[in-house]
């Protein structure tokens, strides 16, 4: 990766710690800079030695595990102190949108439950509009898929499925066995929009986040700029 942008990560990565100091149980989103972010933790691991965490991916869970951290299933959480997560796009009042990792069902989930919501990411994730670089994931029940993908083409929304570039033949399967569909509305007002996709029988989960950011770490190559709700 750039290492500007490398940089940029790690800076917002480390602003982060300040927010998990006094909390007992975190949630950790999915991401490469959330992978920062474990890096920072696990050069504190003496510290933190006591946290709890839960995961919002297989891949963070092991992450957090092989880098020597308690991992708690979600089943087992009712309430999360601090929710750590980066995001794909964020705009101007912190609506966002997840899920370039396909993690989106669990990322919001942990969101939704945690007191405090803190994304971490680097200056180019900031836009003027949603979905001016990235396309709307959508997690969709499997045996819904092509009435799903049916329903958001005919609504202009184009609409396209995940597939998987290296290691699976066929579309990605989230950690929650969705099939994802990408859409890219042209204009399209976010709060409508995400009620309207939640209203679709065999949507599980969307990846725009509408007020549910309380922080959001912009790093750049030298600084960190905060934005708050
Ligand atoms: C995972 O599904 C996503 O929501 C990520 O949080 C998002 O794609 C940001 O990832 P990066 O930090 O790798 O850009």
């Amino acid at each position: 990766m750039d290492s500007t942008l490398d940089r940029a990560r790690a800076n917002a990565a480390k602003k982060a710690l300040e927010h998990v100091l006094e909390a007992e149980v975190i949630g950790v989103g999915t991401g490469s800079t959330v992978e920062k972010f474990i890096e920072v933790l696990s050069s504190r691991r003496e510290e933190l030695r006591d946290k709890l965490f839960v995961a919002s991916s297989i891949d963070t869970m092991v992450k957090l595990k092989r880098a020597g951290f308690k991992v708690l299933h979600t089943s087992t959480i009712e309430q999360i102190d601090v929710y750590i997560d980066g995001a794909d796009e964020v705009d101007r009042e912190l609506n966002m949108i997840k899920g370039g990792g396909a993690a989106l069902t669990m990322e919001k989930l942990l969101t939704f439950f945690s007191r405090k919501r803190v994304f971490i990411v680097d200056y180019t994730k900031l836009v003027k509009n949603l979905c001016e670089k990235h396309p709307i994931p959508i997690d969709v029940l499997p045996e819904a898929v092509l009435m799903v993908y049916n329903y958001l083409d005919s609504r202009g929304y184009n609409p396209v499925i995940r597939y998987s570039v290296r290691g699976k033949y066929g579309p990605v399967v989230s950690d929650v066995g969705g099939v994802i569909i990408d859409i890219k509305p042209r204009l399209f007002n976010p709060a409508e929009l995400e009620r309207e996709l939640k209203s679709i029988p065999g949507v599980i989960e969307t990846g725009l986040f509408i007020g549910l950011a309380d922080r959001v770490i912009v790093g750049y190559e030298d600084r960190v700029e905060e934005l708050i709700k």
